[in-house]
């Protein structure tokens, strides 16, 4: 099995890092194809913790080719940032490789995303304000800034004129702030291309030569489904595709080539930002969730919004990413809990809808269907079998399995990298 995508399920934030590190010791490559440094993947090596944004995280793991791929919008700053705090804890970063062909992210794109995001007023997305979506849209308007620009200063100079001449005057007309001058950019672009040159190439050809080879690929997606911007809950998104044909368009490797795709999802379900979230829950059991499975982001440290698992959502996940296995983690997150409530479809309007409904109103007004399943107190982080879970625990995967879409075939039991259960192999089994 060459090539395997990794997706969020839900609304980002299931364990993907986690599922990543995983599997990294049995792979080759791994591709960062969507996103930018609005995602955060916390990864836990024994005592060791790390936070990743835009670098894949299976970096951490010694022998792994890291790529980041067409996809991705890159803030070459932060990727420094990044690479260096990594190089100071010995990870060996040298042999990252970056798309000729990704967009930049610049000093405008970060100061564009605020400002629209503070104009939209209680409508605001709650972005994570590092100009992800000025940056694609600047790259579907066709005036973006792509890595292979910073070669060539003559090139760089007229594609940075035409992109800042429009937002100038908006800036300054609309937004009330100061002109952003062509040299300031220009100069902070070139300034990073000698150290950037060694990493840029042609990683679409790459790609595809590693699987010709019978190379082992995995592709990290960023975000989730619900997020994704044609697939979630528009407006209240990210700005790319973070579904598994995300994999395909922002790497060049083509849909026929990814062989498994395997989704994250959480044992209940997390959301950073606006947007509609059926389960979430406003009393007590979500600050319990929050409490309990530590949900502040990664990358702004918000606290996340929880509620319980939403299964018309992960059969939504199964259907548009098309996902052979599903890996749950945080299960031990719900030990300790009497009853464990399951959305198992939708109350809209007086109307019971069973899957995510297509109109965004009625999934504004979709309100859950519970079905409750009996939980289990025994401290299941040290459990590596499925079968030595307390029965309760087996059963409540087992029920969720049936209703979401694909199989199980992983289950998280705690942070740390081999806190998890394996019913199939995820590579071949
Ligand atoms: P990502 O964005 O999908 O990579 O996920 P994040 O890293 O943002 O958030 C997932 C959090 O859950 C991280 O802090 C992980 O260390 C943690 N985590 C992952 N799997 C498990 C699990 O099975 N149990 C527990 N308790 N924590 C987990
Ligand atoms: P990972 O990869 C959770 C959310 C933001 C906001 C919306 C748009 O860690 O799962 P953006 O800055 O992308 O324009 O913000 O998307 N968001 C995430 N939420 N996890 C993420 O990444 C996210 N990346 C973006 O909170 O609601
Ligand atoms: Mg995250």
């Amino acid at each position: 099995m060459p090539a395997i995508v990794i997706i969020g399920a839900q609304w980002g934030d299931e364990g993907k890092g986690k599922a990543t590190d995983l599997l990294a010791s049995r792979i080759d490559y791994v591709v960062k194809f969507n996103g930018g440094n609005n995602a955060g993947h916390t990864v836990v090596i024994g005592d060791q913790k790390y936070a990743l944004h835009l670098l894949p995280s299976g970096i951490l793991s010694p022998g792994v080719i890291p790529v980041i791929s067409n996809g991705v919008v890159i803030d070459i700053e932060v990727l420094f940032h990044e690479l260096d705090a990594l190089i100071a804890r010995d990870v060996d970063v040298t042999k990252l490789l970056v798309s000729a062909n990704a967009h930049v992210i610049t000093h405008y794109h970060r100061t564009m995303d605020k400002v629209t995001e503070r104009f939209l007023g209680k409508r605001q997305i709650g972005t994570t304000g590092r100009g992800i979506g000025p940056a694609y849209a600047d790259k579907i308007n066709r005036v973006g800034i792509r890595i292979q620009d910073l070669f060539d200063e003559n090139i760089l100079r007229q594609k940075v004129e035409g992109a800042l001449h429009q937002k100038n005057h908006l800036l300054v007309k609309i937004y009330n702030r100061r002109a952003i001058a062509v040299d300031e950019i220009v100069d902070d672009l070139l300034g990073y291309a000698e150290r950037l040159r060694p990493m840029v190439a042609d990683t679409g050809l790459i790609l595809n030569q590693a699987l010709d080879a019978g190379k082992t690929v995995l592709f990290e997606g960023g975000q989730a489904t619900m997020l994704d911007v044609d697939h979630g809950t528009y407006p209240f998104v990210t700005s790319s595709n973070s579904t598994s044909g995300g994999a395909s368009t922002g790497s060049g490797v083509a849909p026929n080539r990814l062989d498994r795709v395997i989704g994250i999802v959480k044992a209940y379900t997390t959301r950073v930002g606006a947007g509609p979230f059926p389960t979430e829950l406003h009393d007590e059991s979500g600050e319990w969730l929050r409490a309990r499975g530590f949900e502040f982001g990664t990358t702004t440290g918000r606290p996340r919004r929880t509620g319980w698992y939403d299964a018309p959502v992960a059969r939504y996940s199964a259907r548009i990413n098309g996902v052979t296995d599903y890996v749950m983690t945080k299960l031990d997150v719900l030990t300790g809990l009497e009853r464990i409530p399951v959305c198992v479809a939708y109350d809209v309007d007086g109307v019971r809808v069973d899957e995510v409904p297509v109109s965004q109103s009625d999934f504004h007004h979709a309100v859950p269907i519970y079905e409750e399943f009996p939980g289990w107190t025994e401290d299941i982080t040290g459990v590596r079998e499925f079968a030595d879970l307390p029965k309760n625990a087996q059963d409540y995967v087992l029920a969720i399995e049936r209703i979401s879409g694909a199989r199980i075939s992983a289950i998280g039991v705690g942070p740390g990298r081999d806190a998890i259960v394996v019913r199939h192999d995820l590579i071949d089994g």
